[in-house]
């Protein structure tokens, strides 16, 4: 199991613009390697074989990748068509792609566009560092919130990976942990294991490598551990948010909602401006990736030699359903936390709008 500090950067562009470097997560918890990607096909694989995953961390990799294919001449909207492709939920990648095309379709030689991509996808990289790490200080006031009189530490829930390996730096729901322990708020965080691609495991490894207490305990295990008390909140990421709060997230974080719900339990949603799609009234519509099965037929973990191996639980043909994403009605949602501020449901999308003015 690697215990190698990662670098506090997922993404990291190389100096002579023709490549980025990236943490390749499909090998985490067990291996720590980095992917060096210098090509739009590249790119294209490494979003859907998840080797970068999360929402903010996909836009990102997507309009890097963008600016990697205008370099190499490929035809702009082939090109968007290509990395829209790849991972169909999160909003991040088409809001990335469509600010990429807004910077590049009026240039017209060829070196001007690939400059303008390159420094353009460079923002897109720095501004989603600069709003978890806003997201993180609002969540600290809910924790510090959450936290006045009580004479324990604050129990944590959360569901999948939205800590900072899925975006660029800090995390969205795991932000307000890392800036909670930062400013010595007393915590332990529950991370739900997320079958069938144990996204848990990714946040007990950067929980752990930062020194955050944590417990993983199986997805089943939620509705047990919300109903029994003693959790004093839920925070997850978020993949695409609707108008009215309809949240589409990782398979299983509409049935912690729902338990949240049933034990009175406060139940957030941290996400950045870029996770919104307000084009959409509610999240009916969104489309829910379905991945291969075989993600759900075989497991993969460390051997007795410490060697990564790969084991069937189900014949190849055994007929599986995995859907990578769910729905929780906005109405389950008590908060959003942004990098603008908290917001209930019934508020979006007018909270946004002097943002999006300014
Ligand atoms: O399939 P993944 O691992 O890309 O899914 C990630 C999630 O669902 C996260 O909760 C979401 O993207 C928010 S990440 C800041």
């Amino acid at each position: 199991m690697s215990d190698l500090r990662f670098p506090t950067r997922t993404l990291w562009p190389d100096a002579d613009r023709r490549s980025i470097h990236v943490i390749d997560q499909a090998a985490l918890p067990h291996d720590f390697r980095v992917l060096r990607i210098s090509s739009l096909e590249e790119a294209v694989s490494a979003i859907r074989e998840m080797r970068v995953r999360g929402a903010p961390l996909i836009g990102v990799t997507a309009a890097y990748g963008l600016a990697l294919a205008i370099k190499e001449h490929d035809a702009l909207e082939g090109a968007i068509a290509r990395l829209e492709a790849a991972r169909p939920t999160a909003v991040n990648l088409h809001w990335a792609l469509a600010r990429m095309r807004a910077r590049v379709e009026s240039l017209d030689a060829l070196e001007n566009r690939a400059e303008a991509a390159w420094i353009e996808a460079g923002r897109i990289a720095e501004e989603d560092v600069d709003q978890c790490r806003r997201i993180g200080e609002h969540g600290l006031a809910v924790l510090k919130s959450l936290a006045a009189n009580k004479s324990r530490r604050l129990e944590i829930m959360t569901h999948c990976n939205a800590g900072a390996l899925a975006t660029i730096e800090h995390g969205t729901a795991i932000s307000p942990i890392y800036a909670g322990v930062s400013a010595g708020v007393d915590l332990h965080v529950w991370v739900s294991e997320t079958r069938p691609r144990n996204q848990g495991l990714l946040t007990a490894w950067e929980l752990r490598q930062r020194g955050v207490p944590y417990t993983v305990f199986a997805d089943n295990a939620a509705g047990h551990l919300l109903s029994r008390g003693g959790i004093d909140a839920v925070i997850v990421g978020a993949d695409r948010v609707a108008a009215n709060g309809d949240v589409a997230n990782k398979i299983g974080t509409r049935l912690k909602a729902l338990a949240a719900l049933d034990a009175g339990v406060p139940f957030f949603v941290a996400a950045p401006r870029s996770s919104f799609d307000f084009s959409r009234a509610d999240g009916e519509d969104i489309p829910i990736e379905e991945r291969s099965g075989d993600e759900l037929r075989t497991l993969s973990g460390l051997d007795a030699d410490g060697v990564v191996k790969s084991f069937r639980l189900l014949p190849a043909d055994a007929p599986v359903f995995n859907p990578a994403f769910d729905l929780t009605p906005g109405e389950h949602v008590t908060a959003f936390i942004t990098e603008h501020g908290v917001c209930r449901p019934d508020a979006l999308p007018s909270f946004f709008d002097a943002n999006d003015h300014a």
